[in-house]
């Protein structure tokens, strides 16, 4: 179940712009590491565990590209996937919250993630991830505040809309809503999506099609 409904010519371009073979380029765990700006990207974020990984891979359709694991902190760095000649960079990120990692190590990819996700002049757009099960929680609202702040445009993206009940699916969907109505940096509608079963994969990659079209 989608909210957006793109027009055909936009499946049809994010259908081929993730046909194409994205690889594993590297893992930053410093800004300087980063790879020079000479393209578009696209970041994954949200609390660990809310499936950015798994996401990443239902998008580009590659199983075990990014790595993902029950245990929440399993990103622990910027990881960069690149295809030869998409336009495209794809960071996934750590999560921020609860994860099970030392704590100088989760302050440290915690300030990572602030200095990513306010000081890329590339960062064309931030996928916030949301878990379906619950809808925005106080890490989420954080987040979305940081990017309000920074002007940085995001998306709000539910994931794992296969686990909760139907009745509880739509009550995280309109929490998720409400909490994205009048933020200024946020693409007013949201995307609903199970990386299990494949649901409003084929939205997002016509919406991040969209997004190249400009
Ligand atoms: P960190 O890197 O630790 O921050 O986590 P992450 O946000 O990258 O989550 P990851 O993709 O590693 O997924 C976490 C767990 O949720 C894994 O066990 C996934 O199999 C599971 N998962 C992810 N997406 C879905 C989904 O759409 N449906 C279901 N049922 N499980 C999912
Ligand atoms: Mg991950």
């Amino acid at each position: 179940m989608a909210d957006l409904a793109p027009a055909d010519n936009l499946l049809e371009a994010g259908r081929l712009l993730f046909a194409r073979p994205f690889v594993f380029i590297k893992g930053c765990v410093r800004i300087d590491d980063l790879p020079p700006m000479d393209r578009l990207e696209i970041a994954f974020a949200g609390r660990s565990n809310v499936g950015k990984s798994s996401l990443i891979n239902a998008l580009t359709g590659t199983t075990g590209l990014a790595r993902t694991s029950n245990t929440p902190g399993r990103t622990q760095e910027l990881n960069i996937f690149e295809a030869a000649d998409a336009p495209l960079r794809i960071v996934d990120m750590p999560g921020y919250g609860f994860a099970q990692a030392p704590k100088p190590k989760v302050e440290a990819w915690t300030r990572l993630i602030h200095a990513y996700l306010t000081g890329r002049a590339t960062l064309r757009r931030v996928y916030v991830l949301i878990d379906g099960r619950h809808g925005p929680r106080g890490n989420d609202i954080s987040v979305m505040n940081e990017l309000d702040k920074a002007a940085v445009s995001y998306q709000v993206v539910v994931t794992k809309a296969d686990k909760p009940s139907r009745g509880d699916l739509q009550k995280a969907i309109a929490a998720t809503r409400a909490g994205i109505a009048k933020r200024p940096a946020a693409h007013p509608e949201l995307v609903v999506t199970s990386s299990e079963k494949g649901e409003g994969i084929e939205t997002l990659r016509a919406e991040i099609a969209r997004l190249l079209e400009h």
